[in-house]
């Protein structure tokens, strides 16, 4: 039976990475017959430019009946200064909300090869594992009431609001014990519930759970603490179950760990495992339209769509196998460069993929 891939390559470098991995995509359906077929539809600035809206009902649909999506990324100087319910990251945004798109997987893993290209000595990262479960349609991203308003005293005031019902929070723990019970066993559940009410009710929450799931071993961290554990001692984490906004920012840390955000793929999967699958990074306007961005993390979410989404792990692991091996080969886009390995723009690190995945079969 054939399965549908939406890819929305959006703004940026968006174009750029995805090029790369639609054709590694491309070439592990033909040779493994995997009956994939592919559409496209705009998203972000590029549906901006072209009919007016980050995201068009149209789109919206197609990604609905879609399997799965591979997203790039929005966003870029172009349309900052667009209000805020109109600019880029809207359609991101709607597209995670309208699909309940609410766990978001980022896993963050050290290839060896990367060692000398994290910001921390070898040793604080080798073998380093980390997944990072965020919640991804609530939390202060979308609670009501929001907006900027003007105060008696003529004074303007933004405002957002931080909300947490019981239910969504259930819903991401469980996501995030099940993640847990498949790899160490253990959970730091990160909130601010020394100040914060609505996660103050979140590690209650947490704990309840903790009964279905004896065998995980639970601890608690104020999200201050944890930015600073992840990069004095980031070994000690397992599985990292957080909110929206401090997801958002701790994975962006967690990558650099990594070596580059430009290796960290991620997975925003709905209650039934549909999804879509994107580069935890945005679309990096500083380096967009050189060729230079890094493809991998683009190329390891197509690993992970096939796995979580279109039933082949086999491919996925594959795919997976054959980043390592380009890294094991020498080749490195900038951003992860170090001295002795061989410096490759964003097209040529998508052949040496593609050329790994030809010899191997
Ligand atoms: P960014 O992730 O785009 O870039 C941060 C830094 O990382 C930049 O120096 C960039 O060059 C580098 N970088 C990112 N991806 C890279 C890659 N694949 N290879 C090499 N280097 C890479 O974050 P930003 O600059 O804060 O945001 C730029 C725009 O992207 C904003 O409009 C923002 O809203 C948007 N954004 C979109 C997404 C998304 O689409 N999922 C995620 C984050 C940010
Ligand atoms: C991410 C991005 C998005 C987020 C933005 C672009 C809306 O930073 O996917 O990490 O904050 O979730
Ligand atoms: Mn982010």
């Amino acid at each position: 039976m054939s399965k549908n891939v939406l890819i929305m390559a959006g703004d940026g470098i968006g174009p750029e990475i995805m090029e790369q991995a639609e054709n590694v995509l491309r070439f592990v359906n033909e040779q493994e017959s995997l009956g994939l077929e592919f559409d496209h539809a705009l998203v972000g600035g590029a549906s901006i430019d072209a009919a007016g809206v980050p995201l068009t009902e149209d789109a919206l649909k197609l990604a609905k009946a879609s399997d799965a999506i591979l997203f790039g990324a929005i966003g870029g100087p172009k349309w900052e200064s667009l209000e805020i319910a109109i600019r880029p990251e809207k359609g991101l945004l709607r597209l995670r909300s309208e699909m309940e798109l609410f766990g978001n997987l980022r896993p963050a893993m050290l290839y060896p090869q990367l060692a000398e290209a994290s910001s921390l000595k070898p040793e604080l990262v080798s073998g380093l594992d980390i997944l990072i479960v965020r919640e991804l349609t609530g939390g202060i991203y979308f609670g009501q009431p929001r907006g900027i308003r003007t105060l008696e005293n003529g004074e303007r005031q933004g405002y957002n609001t931080y909300v947490y019902s019981e239910s969504e929070i259930i819903r991401i723990g469980r996501v995030a014990f099940e993640a847990a019970m498949k790899r160490g066993k253990k959970l730091c559940s990160v909130d601010k519930a020394n100040v914060l009410e609505v996660t103050e009710l979140w590690r209650e929450i947490m704990t309840d759970l903790n009964k279905e799931y004896p065998e995980v071993k639970l601890s608690h961290m104020y999200v201050d603490n944890a930015a600073m554990q992840l990069i004095r001692a980031p070994k000690q984490f397992d599985v990292i179950v957080t909110g929206n906004m401090f997801g958002d920012i701790l994975s962006d840390a967690a990558a650099m760990l990594t070596g580059s955000i430009g290796m960290l793929p991620s997975a925003s999967l709905d209650k039934n495992n549909k999804g879509m699958y994107e580069p935890c990074h945005g679309s990096a306007p500083d380096i967009a339209g050189q060729g230079i961005a890094n493809p991998l993390a683009t190329i390891l979410s197509a690993a992970m769509m096939l796995r979580y989404s279109l039933g082949h792990g086999a491919t996925a692991d594959r795919l997976e196998a054959a980043v390592s091996k380009v890294l094991d080969q020498g080749y490195r886009t900038a951003d992860i460069y170090s001295e002795g390995t061989q410096k490759v723009s964003t097209s040529q690190m998508g052949e040496a993929v593609l050329n790994v995945l030809k010899s191997s079969n």
